[in-house]
């Protein structure tokens, strides 16, 4: 079940209350307490990846802090947004929360813009030829990061009801290239990563990844079996499969 769908399943749920009971107070993701709740909590989120990195991982280098802090608080985010939708469809009564799936991409794709930025200030000075020094992406991972950077900002852009109404069908179509980008941004930070130190930082990452992924993975195989094979979306997700292992197994033998 998508943002799409959730949303429709929400429009209709009807919500009985009785006269004589103290109403209780719901858990309302789609009003301005919880929204402003949740913007504080990510920036504490992201302050605080950046801090580590700034006092515990680095010796207080403003550049890297910046660039890896936002790098990691921004996929971890964005995972959780993709592992979200595994469990809205484990426990559909949960799908009427999708709003916390879209703050959570949102907060991640506006933290993975401060890694760009980042990395075009501080690492490339606004100078773009060194990032396209070769088009292979197996030699050069930060094309992976390019191609998963188009997508989630394409997201960003379109991650509000205005731009769902007005790309209809569409909309769906482009957000369902968020499994390719996904898969993109795994092979860039794999590929990419300059020390093979493992903190605390990485280990959410890690851990966060693995249960998008293997949410993804549970409900894109169930979905096949009901389909018994013959679906376009099953040939297009067999192609990112294959195509990462291939491309994960060159990144690390190159
Ligand atoms: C224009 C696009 C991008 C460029 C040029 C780029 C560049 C880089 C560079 C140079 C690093 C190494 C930083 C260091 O070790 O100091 C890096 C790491 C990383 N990038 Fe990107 N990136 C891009 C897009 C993305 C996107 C879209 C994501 C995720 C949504 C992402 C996630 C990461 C992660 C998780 C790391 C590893 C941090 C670590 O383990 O220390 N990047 N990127």
């Amino acid at each position: 079940m998508d943002e799409k769908d959730a949303q429709q399943t929400t429009d209709t749920t009807v919500i009985s209350t009785s006269p004589t009971l103290p109403a209780k107070k719901k858990f309302d993701p789609a009003g301005w307490p919880f929204f402003i709740k949740f913007s504080i909590g990510s920036l504490v989120f992201y302050a605080v990846e950046v801090a580590y990195q700034y006092y515990i991982l680095t010796t207080q280098d403003v550049a890297t802090s910046i660039v890896r802090g936002s790098a990691l608080a921004g996929t971890t985010l964005i995972a959780a947004a993709l592992f979200s939708s595994a469990v809205f469809r484990w426990v559909p009564q949960w799908a009427q929360y999708w709003h916390i799936r879209r703050y959570l991409g949102v907060a991640g794709a506006l933290a993975i813009t401060a890694h760009v930025l980042g990395v075009s200030y501080y690492y490339l000075g606004f100078d773009y030829t060194s990032l396209f020094f070769t088009l292979n992406p197996v030699e050069n991972p930060m094309l992976f990061g390019v191609i998963g950077f188009i997508i989630i900002f394409a997201m960003l852009l379109t991650s509000n009801d205005k731009a769902m109404r007005m790309l209809g069908r569409n909309w769906k179509r482009l957000h369902k290239f968020v499994y390719g980008a996904f898969a993109a941004i795994i092979l860039h930070f794999t590929l990419i990563r300059a020390d093979t130190a493992m903190n605390a930082p990485r280990v959410l990452l890690y851990v966060m990844t693995a249960l998008a992924v293997f949410g993804q993975l549970y409900w894109f195989f169930k979905t096949v079996y009901r389909k018994r094979f013959r679906s376009v979306g099953t040939v297009v997700g067999f192609a990112i499969i294959i195509s990462f292992l291939i491309l994960l197994w060159a990144g690390l033998n190159r």
